[in-house]
Parts: C-alpha cells; sequence; structure tokens
C-alpha cells in the first residue's frame, strides 16, 4: 500500500494540470507545514524566527518544468532576489536552487549564465549556493556545472545521493575540490540499473559515504530524518576527533521539527531546508511520497477547520 501511495503522489508532482491548478490557488492541503510561504517575504519571516532559535537555514525558491529561456532567466532573478534578501536582512541564511530551474535542459550556456549571475551576487553578499541533487539522468551534467563553477567560486557546495551507485565514485573524484556537500538517501524515483532499491543498501551506503567524506577532511552536511544516521554520525566524528566546525545536520522544513531542536541544544549545528514560492505543489507531493503518514496532516488541513 505504502508503494502504491509513494508512486501515486510522484505520479501526481509531475502532473502539468495539477501543478498549474496548484500555482494559481495558492498554498493549500496542510502545503504550510513544509512550505514557508509563497512569496519571498513570507519566507524571510519564517526564517528570523528560525534564526532566533538558533537554527541556520537554507532557502529554496521552488520551481519545476523550466523548459525555456525566459523562464530560466525568472527564476535566476528570483534567486538573486533572495540573495540580496538574505544580506538585507542579515539572516543566517544559504541558498538552495536546482539546475533545471537556472536552464540545464535547455542549454550548457544558458545555465552556466544563469548560475556565474547569481554566483556573482551570492560573492558579494557572502551568501553560500548549495546545487540540490536532481534526478539520475542529471547527475552526471550537474557534477560538471558544479566542478566548473567551484573553480571560479568559494562559495558553492552541491549535493550526493546515498541511493545511486556511482556516489562512491563521486566522493572520491570530487575530493581534489574540497567540496561542501550534503548527503542525502536520495528523493526521486530511480531504475534499480542505477540506484540500490532496498533501503537496507541504500543506508549502508549512506553510512559508508558519511565516513568518506567526513574522514577526507571535507565539510560534510548530512541531511536525514533518520536517527540510526545521526547516531552514526555523531560515533564517527567522535571517534576520529572530527571538529563541529567540520560538519551539520540538516532537515526540512516542518519535519521532526522537535528532533531539530534537540540536536541544537546538543552543540551541534542545525539548519533547516526552508522552501518557498508560488510552485510548491511538485515539491509537497514529494513530501508526501516519501512519508505517506504525511497525509493525515493533509487530510487534516483540508477537513479539519
Ligand atoms: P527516511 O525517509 O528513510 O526516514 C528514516 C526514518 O526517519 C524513518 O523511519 C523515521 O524514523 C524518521 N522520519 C522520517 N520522517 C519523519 C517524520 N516526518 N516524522 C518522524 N520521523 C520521521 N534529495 C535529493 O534527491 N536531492 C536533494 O538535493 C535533496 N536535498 C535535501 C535537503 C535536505 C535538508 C534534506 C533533509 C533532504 C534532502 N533530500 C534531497 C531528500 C532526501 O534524499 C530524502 O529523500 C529524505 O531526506 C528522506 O530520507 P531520510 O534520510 O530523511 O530518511
Amino acid at each position: 500500500m505504502e508503494n502504491i501511495l509513494r508512486n501515486f503522489f510522484l505520479f501526481m508532482g509531475k502532473n502539468r494540470a495539477a501543478t498549474k491548478m496548484a500555482k494559481k490557488y495558492g498554498l493549500r492541503f496542510g502545503a504550510g507545514r513544509f512550505v514557508a510561504g509563497a512569496s519571498l517575504q513570507s519566507s524571510i519571516e519564517v526564517i528570523k524566527k528560525l534564526n532566533d532559535e538558533e537554527l541556520a537555514v537554507t532557502i529554496d525558491h521552488l520551481g519545476e518544468f523550466v523548459d525555456n529561456e525566459q523562464e530560466a532567466r525568472e527564476m535566476t532573478d528570483h534567486c538573486i532576489d533572495a540573495v540580496k534578501g538574505i544580506a538585507e536582512s542579515n539572516l543566517n541564511s544559504q541558498l538552495s536552487l536546482k539546475l533545471t530551474s537556472m536552464g540545464l535542459d535547455i542549454s550548457r550556456e544558458t545555465v552556466l549564465s544563469n548560475m556565474k549571475r547569481i554566483m556573482d551576487a551570492a560573492r558579494e553578499h557572502n551568501v553560500f549556493i548549495t546545487i540540490d541533487m536532481e534526478d539520475e539522468t542529471r547527475c552526471q551534467a550537474t557534477i560538471d556545472i558544479f566542478k566548473e563553477l567551484k573553480s571560479e567560486y568559494d562559495n558553492i557546495g552541491t549535493v550526493l545521493q546515498a541511493y545511486l551507485y556511482r556516489t562512491v565514485e563521486d566522493i572520491q573524484d570530487l575530493d581534489s575540490y574540497n567540496p561542501n556537500l550534503r548527503l542525502v538517501k536520495g528523493a526521486y524515483k530511480e531504475s534499480p540499473s542505477v540506484a540500490f532499491p532496498e533501503k537496507s543498501d541504500v543506508d549502508e551506503n549512506f553510512k559508508k559515504i558519511i565516513k568518506m567524506h567526513l574522514l577526507n577532511g571535507n565539510y560534510t552536511a548530512v541531511a536525514t530524518h533518520d536517527d540510526n544516521m545521526i547516531a552514526f554520525t555523531k560515533e564517527v566524528v567522535k571517534e576520529h576527533n572530527i571538529p563541529k566546525n567540520q560538519f551539520e545536520f540538516q532537515m526540512l522544513y516542518g519535519i521532526r521539527v522537535e528532533r531539530q531542536r534537540e540536536l541544537r541544544d546538543e552543540g551541534y549545528k542545525m539548519r533547516v531546508y526552508v522552501p518557498y514560492g508560488n510552485d510548491w505543489y511538485g515539491y509537497f507531493m514529494r513530501r508526501l511520497a516519501e512519508r505517506p503518514a504525511n497525509v493525515a496532516f493533509v487530510l487534516k488541513g483540508v477537513f479539519g477547520k
């Protein structure tokens, strides 16, 4: 049953008609639990509250299905506005973005020139940028763009996914760049030809890459809600005397909120990933796919008023 629901939500998240409807009607169905707001201003208020609680943030302007130059330029402008908003409000926040929103599917020139505009603004305002990782078909292109930008800009990192077979090699390959990497299990529906189908194998690979990246001496953001992975990270850093400024934990806005505060209270750096924007629908569907139990919150949002 859980698998059917997962596939259903992933399918719905890619449905263009539903995405259009969602944009038109604004944050609905309990999505406000996972999305800070439709505008940058509303998300700034959320970030301020999180920062007041000593939680660091990374914001993400949500966007899906960008397939023309103009939309990619508009998404780029949104990111530049977010960088400026972070600086003007003096927020403890980074920015996360997806290369498809900046034109990855249009051309290499488009995505690179849009990214350089964002990176110039980010450098000027001292804001760190993380390139989220999308589905496997875009993994190599994302890593290539990351490498190119990293040779020009210090303030950039990206994400690797434990469910892909290739990731151990990517960790080794990227080591010479001393990258700041966010490590995750992986959120997309992938074929067994490229990704571990068994959750236990994903978990083992997650542990492996966490340890490798930390022991390589690189900054590691362990982005998970899974207590086993958190406990494993704590063990590795203790055993190898890894300083607290070489790693952090990250969780999504609205998920395991109390656990986020507990880790902060234990003295760990805790960063909350805060999505915002009109295009909340696809993101929301992926969160439901990940944990169909969240549907209960949605039903409350719809019927519980
Ligand atoms: P998983 O979903 O396996 O959950 C493990 C355990 O965690 C559960 O069994 C439960 O005990 C606990 N748990 C999880 N959710 C809970 C809840 N709501 N309440 C209580 N307990 C809960 N993916 C990607 O492909 N590209 C990317 O760029 C990113 N970026 C990203 C940033 C950040 C900050 C995070 C946290 C995640 C991502 N992801 C991502 C998503 C990631 O790949 C993954 O899909 C989700 O984090 C879910 O995997 P978990 O590691 O959280 O564990």
